[in-house]
């Protein structure tokens, strides 16, 4: 709870514009777009909602929040699959519209970019100026670069560009211990000191709040073309993730779609549905126009010899943002026919991902549960989503059995629990299981330097002190 001292100061420091205490704009900030979950993420209102409007705002927000003892969320567009941005002990949420500046420096090739900014917005703004940001989460048009940040969302094309991560020069955040700090430089090496970029990049917020980005781009390829193959079977598909990725095509995505979540966009697929299909590779490439002139028809050969039994090519801006399209609208189209469903986001090596898809089917079907897979094939990221038809508690407690039997096997494959929509609130009862007892330790003392108070994001990546160390799944909440 906010006490009522600090409430007096919040509205001092923040204004009527700056600060929300009312219930709507509470309800408002209460959820993300994480879908129902086993492991329990009942949604809990924050006491307030803050819209700083600079830097130095945030820093005298985490110093009230230290003097007074209530806890801070940071919150991006509300995007999120695994619960980051909830409330869940009430609090602060910090949410950023008020800082979403986006000021691109074409001489270095970097854009400086305020937390609250609009990642498709940031991709527009970039290419109006012939520059390129690749990182491109399904939800660009509604996701923010400070949720990107914390999350380190990866999305479409990081099989050749890589996550949001990869495109972090510095940044500017202040920790929960009301430091202000800034890393990194805007020159494109830096070796000085830790890393402290990558630290606070995919900490869910849980360590620093992120007040400014140096994000790198380079020029935009000159052109782009996609082609959509067709398998009969779910397995072939899979199985030619790797051919595709070891024979010089140089994908910028390479997705997997299975034929449930194909039906669940049908409307806005840009080409009939045929029968047999059951699964859908959609592959990308861009590049200069002659290059992926050769490039495509080669792709398509390879498709071809791995069992597609056919294949529609989109070069034109039309086909092509379609057929995206369709493929980002999968799990906002999957939530309306099961409101009820777990999305789960296990990546493996690429070699193991065909044993990932079927292995994730035989477990759905021994817990007879209906599943739809899609995702990012080609970083061996697949989107598991067990789609329950109802919520009761018999259903429940298979769909855990089952998301616990899909993250044994991801980790036995070499794999993770999580290739990019993080851990939160949804996953942590697991995150021991990958972490192991060392992991969890040393992560719980970069938390304690940080955030010595433990204002920032409290539950949420890494299990309740002295419960599930395991990864058992022993204090579910
Ligand atoms: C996607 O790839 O569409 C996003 O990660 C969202 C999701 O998996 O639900
Ligand atoms: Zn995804």
């Amino acid at each position: 709870m906010i006490p009522h001292a600090a409430r007096a100061e919040l509205r001092d420091l923040l204004g009527a514009e700056g600060l929300a205490e009312d219930e709507v704009e509470r309800a408002c900030h209460a959820y993300d777009a994480t879908p129902f979950s086993p492991e329990g993420t009942g949604r809990v209102l924050p006491d307030a909602v803050a819209f700083p409007e600079s830097a130095e705002q945030v820093g005298a927000i985490v110093d009230l929040a230290r003097r007074h003892g209530f806890v801070l969320v940071p919150r991006g567009g509300g995007t999120g699959m695994t619960g980051g941005s909830r409330p869940v002990r009430g609090g602060l949420v910090l949410t950023f519209p008020r800082m979403a500046r986006i000021t691109i420096d074409e001489r270095d090739l970097c854009a400086v970019v305020q937390p609250g900014a609009v990642t498709g917005r940031l991709q527009a703004e970039a290419e109006q100026r012939g520059l390129f940001y690749p990182p491109d989460p399904a939800s660009k048009d509604f996701c923010t670069i400070g949720g990107n940040l914390a999350e380190n969302a990866g999305g479409l094309r990081a099989v050749k560009y890589g996550v949001t991560r990869d495109w972090v020069l510095g940044l500017d955040a202040v920790l929960g211990d009301g430091t202000r700090l800034t890393t990194g430089s805007r020159a494109v090496k830096s070796v000085v000191g830790y890393d402290m970029t990558r630290l606070l990049v995919g900490s869910e917020g849980t360590l620093g709040v992120i007040t400014e980005a140096r994000l790198k781009l380079i020029p935009l390829p000159e052109t782009r073309a996609t082609l959509a193959a067709s398998f009969d079977d779910v397995r072939s598909a899979a199985d030619s993730v790797l051919g595709l990725l070891t024979a010089r095509l140089d994908p910028t995505a390479l997705e997997l779609i299975d034929r449930t979540c194909l039906e669940s966009v049908r409307e806005t697929l840009p080409f009939p549905l045929i029968d047999r299909t059951r699964a859908l590779l959609l592959v990308e490439l861009d590049g200069g126009a002659s290059d992926v002139a050769r490039r495509l028809p080669a792709a398509e050969r390879l498709c071809r010899e791995h069992g597609a039994t056919a294949s529609e090519s989109a070069a034109d801006e039309a086909g092509r943002e379609a057929l995206w399209q369709a493929r980002r609208s999968i799990s906002p189209a999957l939530g309306r026919i099961s409101p009820h469903k777990v999305d789960e986001d296990v990546a493996v090596p690429r070699s193991r991902l065909a044993e990932l898809v079927a292995g994730v089917q035989d477990i759905a079907a021994r817990h007879d549960l209906q599943c739809a897979s899609y995702g990012h094939a080609g970083d061996g990221n697949l989107h598991v989503n067990l789609l329950l038809g109802e919520r009761q508690p018999e259903v429940l407690a298979r769909a855990e059995r089952a998301v616990s039997e899909i993250f044994d096997l991801a980790l036995q494959l070499g794999g993770t629990l999580s290739g990019e929509h993080g851990i939160g609130t949804a996953k942590r009862i697991y995150v021991a299981r990958e972490l192991g007892a060392a992991g969890i330790a040393a992560a719980r003392r970069i938390k304690a330097a940080f955030d010595p108070d433990g204002i920032l994001n409290p539950g949420k990546v890494l299990p309740e002190p002295g419960a599930g160390e395991s990864g058992d799944g022993d204090d579910a909440e």
